[in-house]
């Protein structure tokens, strides 16, 4: 049986005003490049926003890492570029950290992820995208989702649920990987997956090895060894059938929680669910916001989207978040709106204490 492939890839390539949007050209020229590869590289396609960013979802046949397919995403984003950089948009070409493509997109700016399975009878799959954050900012929710029995009432309630999950953890500073088991092991992987800036869920699965999430890690900061923005993260969800419900995916959002961003990636702030009319970054260059496109996956091709958070239902939390977004900006420059010390290291700050260094003087004994 051939395998179904669902790649996203992402990229920042330059925005309009200064960091709240992609110019609808780079949607219109990216979208034509996917449909050009359709039917040769890769099966089908669309392509939307999540503020800056510029999101392609594509289904193929050709596994994940695939040179064929990170190629075709490196092209695009070149080419939107240099549109990018025709109009004098802001930060063009900004996630690009290389001149040439060499094999994989990692490294070198965009942020992916992949899932390759076998098309079940029905296949909802969940694509989640967000601004103005990292990629922990996803840990809280896949925990949520696979994890916690209070939110995902399937983990009680049905049998083929039971067994639990397994999750792969990335230790981005260090590069090293590791597995826990879930519901056995849920006090360990919590003591990790807190602590969002280090530790990220790359991956989750049924105990059979049948995959259920996927999740871009890469941090751009740390690749390009200066402030290059934030890594805004994508991820892949797929639902139902001895996987938690569309609504049990999406349920956890409801719950306004921090993450790191926002302005010039060294805030925290409310993560507000929006729409995708919404998903454009004003105030105070944010809050993070996500958005999730619902498809069926049916013979590698997108049946879809559905725009997951236009719904009244999520008005609440839209509400609290903006409270939320209240108390932290009244704390102006201090912490904790203020990113701590150590994660200011991968933005400007360091920058300001430069200029200072000569002036500190030694305090007596
Ligand atoms: P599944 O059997 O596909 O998980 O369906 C259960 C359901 O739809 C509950 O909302
Ligand atoms: P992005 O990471 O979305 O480009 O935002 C960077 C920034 O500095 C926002 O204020
Ligand atoms: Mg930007
Ligand atoms: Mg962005």
């Amino acid at each position: 049986m051939v395998k179904t492939t669902v790649s996203v890839i992402k990229a920042d390539v330059g925005s309009y005003p200064g960091h709240s949007r992609t110019h609808p050209k780079l949607l219109e020229v990216a979208a034509r490049m996917l449909k050009e590869a359709e039917g040769s590289t890769i099966i089908d396609s669309y392509v939307t926003h999540c503020g800056d960013d510029l999101e392609l979802i594509m289904t193929h046949t050709k596994g994940e890492d695939n040179e064929e397919i990170h190629e075709l995403a490196w092209n695009i984003f070149m080419e939107c570029a240099n549109v990018a950089k025709e109009m004098k948009l802001y930060g063009a070409g900004q996630d690009l950290l290389a001149d040439a493509f060499s094999g994989n997109v990692k490294g070198m700016g965009p942020g992916v992820a992949e899932m390759e399975f076998e098309e079940r009878g029905s296949d909802p799959v969940l694509v989640f995208m967000a601004d103005k954050t990292e990629p922990g900012a996803w840990n809280y929710y896949l925990y949520k989702m696979f994890a916690d029995p209070f939110s995902t009432s399937g983990l009680v309630i049905d049998p083929s649920m039971h067994q639990g999950f397994v999750f792969e953890v990335h230790d981005v500073m260090e590069k090293r990987k590791i597995l826990f088991n879930t519901p056995e092991e849920s006090y360990s992987l919590l003591a990790y997956i807190g602590a969002p800036s280090r530790y990220v869920i790359k991956y989750v699965w049924k105990k059979d090895g049948t995959i259920a999430a996927s999740t871009s890690t890469q941090r751009l900061n740390l690749m390009a060894g200066r402030y290059v923005g934030k890594d805004d993260p994508v991820m892949i969800v797929r639902a139902q059938g001895g996987l938690p419900a569309v609504g049990e995916v999406i349920d956890p959002f409801r719950t306004p929680i921090l993450v790191a961003g926002w302005m010039r990636g060294s805030h925290h702030g409310p993560f507000m669910p929006v729409g995708v009319p919404d998903a454009n970054c004003t105030q105070f260059d944010g809050p993070p916001r996500v958005i999730c496109l619902g498809f069926q996956v049916s013979d590698r091709k997108l049946i879809g989207p559905v725009d997951m958070f236009d719904d009244p239902a999520f008005n609440r939390v839209r509400d609290r978040c903006c409270e939320l977004a209240d108390v932290l900006r009244a704390h102006g420059p201090f912490e904790p709106h203020r990113l701590s010390l150590e994660e200011m290291e991968y933005t400007t700050l360091p920058g300001v204490e430069k200029q200072f260094k000569d002036r500190w003087e030694d305090l007596p004994e």
